[in-house]
């Protein structure tokens, strides 16, 4: 198993819990959080024994703070240009790992932290949790993706208006408009994303791998094209031992037992 200076890693009952280990700064993301973070997920992508991944922050404060202030108030525009294709190249690996990657956030997820839990397949808030892009008040703007996959989450105009204001919400009202799938106390967070992950862990494995692709995938082609990109996968589908046993255990009124071939 792989020891990293600034993430936790641990597999149990076929999830991979990631945590971001820098309490004392909030688990703001610097150069080495993302390398570690590009190091871990590629190897939880080949680890065939993690089917969904929990990804969270260390202490009860904060998910993610956002990028390093302290990289980013030295950087020049070259690096800068550079630190943002370092960080959309990380959160590009994490939303298409080919599993499904759980955010548990379970305090401030601002900046580079909103934009990571965007990147993930879905998002569960504790009830203080603060989200947000604030970039604008540092004189930046979102460089990780979230300009992006903020208007097709909650909505151009939601979206620009967060991105504008750099005003933050509550996990409440992240939960309204869409920005996380469920609010819960911050107590059962944990439990409650271990929950979700054994609910999508008893489903086949292909067909959570190809349902990623053709949703991830068919969003970035016209409808058309995401149909046929749907058709083919689903075509896959049917040369798979899971959907002859998913199918069979259904007509013998019996639980499917998937092996993930
Ligand atoms: N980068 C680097 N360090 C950060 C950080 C970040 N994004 N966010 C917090 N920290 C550090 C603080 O500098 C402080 O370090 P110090 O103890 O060495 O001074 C430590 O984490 C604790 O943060 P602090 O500000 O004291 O906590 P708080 O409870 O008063 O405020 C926040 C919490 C999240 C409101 C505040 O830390 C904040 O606004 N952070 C920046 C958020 C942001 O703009 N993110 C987007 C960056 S693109």
């Amino acid at each position: 198993m792989m020891v990293y200076n600034t993430l936790l890693f641990e597999r149990r009952n076929a999830i991979g819990y990631v945590t971001i280990n820098r309490p004392e700064k909030l688990n703001a993301l610097n150069r080495q959080v993302m390398e570690e973070l590009r190091a871990c997920f590629q190897s939880l992508r080949d680890d065939q024994d993690v089917r969904v991944v929990i990804l969270t922050g260390s202490g009860d404060k904060a998910f993610v703070a956002g990028a390093d202030i302290n990289e980013l108030a030295q950087q020049s525009a070259v690096e800068g240009r550079e630190t943002s294709r370092l960080g959309q190249q990380v959160f590009d690996l994490i939303e298409n790992l080919g599993k499904p990657v759980i955010a548990a956030i379970n305090g401030f997820a601002l900046g580079g932290g909103c934009e990571l839990a965007m990147a993930c397949t879905l998002r569960l808030a504790a009830d203080n949790a603060r989200l947000g892009q604030p970039e604008v008040k540092l004189g930046i703007i979102p460089g990780y993706g979230g300009s992006q996959r903020l208007p097709r989450l909650v909505g151009k105009g939601r979206a620009l208006e967060l991105i504008l204001t750099g005003e933050t919400l509550t996990g409440a009202e992240a939960h309204r408009i869409g920005l996380v799938n469920q609010l819960v106390p911050a107590a059962d967070l944990l439990a409650a994303a271990e929950k979700l992950a054994q609910k999508i862990i008893a489903n086949a494995p292909l067909a959570i791998k190809f349902a990623l692709q053709a949703v991830n995938h068919g969003l970035e082609m016209s409808a058309a094209q995401g149909q046929v990109l749907e058709s083919t996968l689903f075509g896959l589908c049917n040369s798979t031992a899971d959907m002859k046993e998913g199918t069979r255990a259904f007509l013998e009124k019996r639980p499917a037992r998937f092996a993930g071939n």
